[in-house]
């Protein structure tokens, strides 16, 4: 492969917390191997239109802590157009930029992936979305953060739902999946959880109303995925109220305050290992791969099997709940 002087790096997608973390690492770890690293601004769109800037280490400085991202984030339409694609390895060209990194979920590997099949220039992906639903990684940037942010703002609406009685519904983000769903009821001890990935969740409502609720519980959390199958927290919620109008029901959707903040510690780690991971890669002559974290470990995992499998949720962690919810 032609050898590697210059590299491009860019977020896409929807942008989570540790996102700058890992832009740092790739701009450090590319001058410390005598690189020249490339910023490129808002997605693949700031690709197609040249929205690129050299990058210098204190370029970089003091965004470790920072949520965001420093180069701007987009969902791109042109870029799923071979046209589209064509357009960006031009102005990669004519930048003499060899290699790329991406920052993102699902969509923005699919485009990568595309991109590398169609042209010379390897690209290399790291895991950056709060949604961690990227089959071939443990974690995704941005995961730990909103996980905490949810813990956090739960915490604070339980002492309303133990001062009034009243049983409240949180919908908590995750796309189609139910990672964010799953882990922070677990953490907020909700008495029950609604994820897409199971299709039980009246019949999980009413036995915990029968069992736990009616029985001895003044005050209870219901955690529902955004994803799930049968309506949102409100629709839910508005059926549990038609059935069981004795209960003061009330919904809280958290959004997009899950996608803000400083970065978990645990988040900086991963996108700083993710990030120095990335350049080693394309270092190593990898292309058309995702740099994930299996069991602690660095690992390369062909862009082909992140997109085609889908990673399958903890199902014990519901079991854990059922006991714990009595
Ligand atoms: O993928 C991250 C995510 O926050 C999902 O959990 C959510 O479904 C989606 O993005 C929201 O996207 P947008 O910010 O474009 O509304």
């Amino acid at each position: 492969m032609k050898e590697i002087k210059k590299i491009g790096v860019l977020t896409s997608g929807g942008d989570a917390p540790g996102m700058n973390a890992a832009i740092r690492a790739v701009v450090r770890t590319c001058i410390f191997n005598g690189i020249k690293p490339y910023g490129i601004f808002e997605g693949y769109q700031g690709l197609i239109d040249d929205n690129i800037k050299a990058l210098r280490s204190h370029d970089v400085s003091n965004i470790i802590q920072r949520g965001g991202t420093i180069l701007k984030s987009a969902r791109c339409e042109e870029f799923k157009t071979v046209e589209g694609r064509a357009k960006a390895a031009e102005v990669l060209k004519q930048k003499g930029i060899d290699a790329l990194i991406v920052i993102g979920g699902d969509g923005t590997f699919t485009g990568a992936r595309l991109f590398s099949q169609e042209q010379e220039i390897p690209v290399v992906g790291i895991p950056g979305t709060i949604d961690n639903d990227l089959f071939g990684t443990d974690y995704t940037i941005g995961f730990d953060t909103a996980l905490n942010t949810v813990v956090e703002a739960v915490d604070k609406i339980r002492d309303t739902a133990s001062a009034h009685n009243r049983l409240f519904f949180i919908e908590v983000m995750g796309r189609d999946a139910g990672f964010i769903a799953l882990r922070s009821g677990i953490a907020v001890g909700a008495e029950a959880i609604l994820i897409p990935e199971i299709d039980t969740h009246y019949q999980e409502i009413e036995s915990y109303l029968a069992n736990g609720y009616k029985s001895h519980k003044s005050s209870g959390i219901v955690i529902v995925a955004e994803g799930e199958k049968h309506g949102g927290a409100y629709e839910i919620a508005k059926q549990v109220g038609e059935d069981h109008p004795e209960y003061d029901v009330r919904v809280t959707i958290l959004g997009h305050i899950q996608r803000g903040g400083a970065p978990s510690a645990f988040d900086r780690v991963t996108a700083s290992t993710m990030g120095v991971g990335a350049v080693n890669a394309l270092l190593d002559d990898q292309k058309s791969i995702m740099v994930g974290i299996m069991n602690n470990e660095i690992v390369h995992v062909p862009f082909n099997k992140t997109i085609k499998n889908s990673k399958k949720v903890k199902t014990s962690l519901l079991e854990i709940t059922k006991i714990l919810s009595i």
